[in-house]
């Protein structure tokens, strides 16, 4: 069986609470790192590993704007209600089928290309092959123990005494003996019909499933520190030279990439960084790891480790840093005003200044 024979769901229900007020007006997928959104970078690996028919699991109030991006090639399924991620593949059996299928958490970010892992899957004839990734803290998510031929033992959701350093992430493969599982599940203490129980079920009744432990770098981009440290990230491993912008009386230091219309005027920019179509940066110091959105403007003001989106603006500011500036945002310095803040603040917005 080839991978093109697998189908792949992607989930992006998920309401994104945590990075409130970004997720008033976005999902969460597509808040962007290194200038693209998170869920690009999933459903690129999942076509370059040759998986052809490809499913969205969507919540009513975020999934337009995914529909829209993505556009008609996939096919999007609603969930009414975030009753869990083995719910979600519950709503979405009509898509599956009885087909094998790759289950990934749209907020989570790997490095590792996914086609070794369907491979290994579907020649291993295995009924579930979950990813794993030791971690400091095991508690906040799902935990694996395996035995030392990756055979898994048994799996269990958030315990409060991990049986081991291996969190269960955001990838699995299954074959349809999962929807038994599923069937037989009962909410769980958050209310939530739980892949991790499905698992344990496949588990005891002697269903054939293994663990991978992921290559490089994963993440789970559910805060705004998760994003940041996703832009650096991606930024290191992607960021190229390449100045398409026009470059006038700057310096560019390192793997800088300005994306055609953009304008770098009187500034200096450090990579890795990248510098969107359309936006303007002038008389400023783009320090590295910081993603400038397309048409957003930085003027006189220097900026590090940090994520502006679309057409944000940010003028008269010494230093910006670790920051996350939502599309349309404008953060100003007035130049002859009184000392004071002036503010329009959304719900839910932090603004943090530093003491002289
Ligand atoms: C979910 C799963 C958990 C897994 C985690 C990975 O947790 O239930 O088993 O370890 O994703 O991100 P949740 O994000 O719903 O708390």
């Amino acid at each position: 069986m080839k991978p093109g024979n697998l189908k792949a769901l992607i989930l992006c229900a998920g309401k994104g609470t945590r990075l409130r007020p970004l997720t008033y007006s976005m999902p969460k997928h597509l808040i962007p790192v290194a200038n693209r959104p998170i869920l690009d970078y999933a459903l690129e690996k999942i076509e370059k590993a040759g998986i052809e028919e490809i499913g969205f699991v969507l919540s009513p109030e975020t999934g337009q704007e995914i529909e829209e991006r993505y556009g008609p090639k996939f096919q999007y399924i609603y969930q009414e209600k975030p009753l869990g991620i083995a719910h979600a593949v519950k709503v979405a059996r009509p898509f599956l089928k009885d087909d094998p299928f790759l289950l990934f958490l749209g907020d989570n970010l790997l490095e590792e290309d996914f086609l070794p892992g369907a491979q290994e899957f579907l020649q291993s004839g295995l009924d579930a092959l979950i990813y794993l990734k030791e971690v400091p803290d095991p508690r906040r998510f799902g935990v694996a123990v395996m035995d030392e031929k990756g055979k898994i033992l048994k799996v269990v959701e958030k315990p409060k005494e991990p049986p081991s350093p291996y969190a269960i992430i955001g990838l699995y493969y299954f074959s349809s003996a999962v929807h038994q599982a599923i069937d037989s599940l009962k909410p769980s203490w958050r209310n939530e019909y739980e892949i991790t129980d499905a698992i344990q079920f496949l588990v005891e009744k002697g269903f054939k499933v293994k663990g991978r432990i992921a290559q490089g770098f994963w993440l789970d981009t559910g805060k705004k520190e998760d994003l940041l440290e996703a832009n650096r990230l991606l930024l290191d491993l992607q960021a190229r030279f390449s100045l398409k912008g026009e470059i006038r009386e700057s310096k560019i230091t390192g793997r800088v990439t300005v994306e055609e219309g953009a304008r770098v005027e009187g500034s200096e920019i450090r990579g890795p960084a990248v510098i969107g179509k359309n936006a303007i940066i002038e008389d400023s110091l783009i320090e590295p790891f910081t993603s400038i959105g397309e048409g957003a403007l930085v003027k006189n003001s220097g900026i590090t480790f940090s994520i502006l989106m679309k057409e944000a603006q940010v003028v008269n500011i010494p230093r910006l840093e670790s920051s996350i500036v939502g599309r349309r945002a404008t953060i100003i310095q007035e130049e002859n005003g009184i000392l004071g803040l002036r503010l329009h603040v959304g719900d839910e917005t932090e603004v943090r200044l530093n003491k002289p």
